[in-house]
């Protein structure tokens, strides 16, 4: 599988990070939090998809799905009143998925201190057309040092999730041959 366009398709005109880079905010209520007082992940999570998905369809140009979401690492406790950011940008681009890199930051009610940040995360989206098949999508040019360290990392990690799944397969497979109950 390549990355990148192939030879007999034409190359697509790449896009800077910063077209599509987007912050979403939102100020935590009663119905976010769990028994403890704290704000959910799944909200969390759900704000992140949000601005990782605006970014995709943005950066792609049309729709794109969440294939993917890993490292979600929550590092702090959100409280209700925190006013809270969700940053993402588009950190590598394959030939029809994207690597969307999100930093999500509190702000807290009570405190004028710089806004922290509480979690992370990647997702891989896939653009897709009008009968849900993967489309091609524009190169992302990086900008910075960070962003080509953001691309470097992202690629990483997509070697690691395409020789993980590989790997899984290959193994059911075996074990599939070998007439193995799941
Ligand atoms: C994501 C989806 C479109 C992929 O379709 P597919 O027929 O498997 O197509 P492909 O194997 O060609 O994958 C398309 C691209 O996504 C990537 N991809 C697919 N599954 C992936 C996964 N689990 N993790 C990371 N990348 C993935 C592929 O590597 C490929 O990228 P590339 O073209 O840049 O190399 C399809 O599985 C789907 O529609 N899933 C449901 C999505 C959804 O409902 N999301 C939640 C709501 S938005």
């Amino acid at each position: 599988m390549t990355d990148q366009a192939t030879d007999a398709e034409p190359d697509i005109p790449g896009k800077p990070t910063s077209a599509s880079r987007t912050t979403l905010s939102h100020i935590m209520t009663h119905s976010d939090t769990n028994l403890l007082g704290t704000v959910h992940g799944g909200v969390i999570m759900k704000l992140v998809d949000d601005a990782a998905g605006a970014v995709a369809g943005r950066h792609s140009g049309g729709p794109a799905v969440t294939a993917s979401m890993d490292e979600m690492a929550f590092l702090e406790p959100i409280r209700v009143g925190d006013l809270v950011h969700v940053k993402a940008q588009v950190n590598w681009t394959g030939r029809t998925s994207m690597e969307v890199g999100v930093r999500v930051l509190a702000e807290r009610w009570n405190e004028s201190t710089p806004a922290t940040q509480v979690g992370s995360a990647y997702l891989v989206f896939a653009a897709v057309d009008a009968d849900g098949k993967p489309r091609r999508v524009p190169p992302v040019i990086t900008e910075t040092d960070r962003d080509r360290r953001r691309y470097q990392e992202a690629q990483i990690r997509r070697t690691h999730r395409l020789a993980r799944r590989r790997a899984i397969r290959e193994l059911r497979e075996k074990r599939a041959a070998a007439g193995l109950e799941d």
